[in-house]
């Protein structure tokens, strides 16, 4: 695996696979590795012959008292999982790469960005937008791979690619969990022991509720029953919420729905989602 911290080795390293007629898949990451990660990797190696995973900790999707410091940081670890997983290439750019002196552009992505995690985390979504639009253009990828459990960031780099004509595929790869049900975060290694045993409420609660509205139950009925259950295990609700899957508005009969959740236990901030399918059980 190379591993590549400049834009001029990234821009050849790619230009030469293209030259050979091969597909090229992009993984972006902010590192502190784990399963959820390398089901991306594993989907990115089925989707094209060369995969490149970026690891960067962008300080511009972290709002002020957010956890850009401690965030967990692993280079060594994260490199060596890739490598022996088969990745071509680690893009792994300095910050001063990324946002030079003078660095001025904001993408911003209004709408879907705007609501849930939007409108408790102001600016996240366009910090996001903004790097893997920067992304999208270094490593010019034919297809990108994101996980599923940040599903309104995938619903917004959607929007992004099909607003700007982007001509890359962006695959959802579906969210990886422990034996418990808890989705597999890099902030899960925040929880203390205590903690931990009290997170798995937040895949139970989403799981009741998704399983009541699929059977009839009146939305707000089981939203509220979940808001109950995470605020008794000792959760500090964000939201929980039934919106449109695509749009993250509100739901729209015969659309596909999407059960979303944040909450904190602790300092830890936790998200997670469900598809809500009612068909399912017909
Ligand atoms: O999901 C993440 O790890 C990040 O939000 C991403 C997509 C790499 C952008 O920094």
């Amino acid at each position: 695996m190379q591993t590549v911290r400049q834009p001029d080795a990234l821009r050849a390293a790619v230009a030469a696979w293209r030259a050979a007629g091969e597909r090229v898949a992009l993984v972006p990451t902010m590192g502190a590795l784990h399963d959820g990660h390398m089901a991306l990797v594993e989907a990115a190696k089925r989707a094209a012959q060369r995969v490149v995973v970026s690891i960067f900790v962008n300080p511009k999707q972290f709002g002020p008292g957010e956890d850009l410091a401690k965030y967990p940081r692993k280079e060594l670890a994260d490199s060596r999982m890739l490598s022996n997983a088969g990745v071509d290439l680690l893009w792994l750019p300095p910050v001063e790469v990324m946002y030079p002196e003078g660095f001025a552009t904001n993408v911003s992505v209004s709408g879907v960005s705007e609501v849930l995690d939007g409108a408790h985390r102001p600016g996240h979504f366009d910090g996001v937008a903004t790097v893997v639009a920067k992304l999208f253009n270094q490593v010019k990828p034919d297809v990108a791979l994101f996980g599923e459990k940040d599903w309104q960031q995938l619903a917004v780099i959607r929007r992004l690619v099909a607003d700007l004509d982007l001509d890359i595929e962006i695959q959802g790869v579906p969210t990886q969990r422990e034996d418990d049900g808890l989705a597999l975060s890099s902030r899960n290694a925040y929880l203390i022991p205590e903690e931990r045993a009290q997170a798995v409420a937040l895949p139970r609660a989403l799981g009741l509720a998704e399983r009541a509205i699929a059977k009839g139950t009146d939305p707000e009925a089981a939203l509220a029953q979940a808001r109950e259950t995470l605020t008794a295990a000792g959760f500090a609700i964000d939201y929980v919420a039934l919106a449109d899957a695509e749009t993250l508005g509100d739901p729209i009969e015969g659309r596909p729905m999407r059960l979303l959740a944040a909450a904190r236990i602790g300092g830890t901030r936790l998200i997670d989602n469900l598809a809500v399918n009612p068909a399912a059980l017909d």
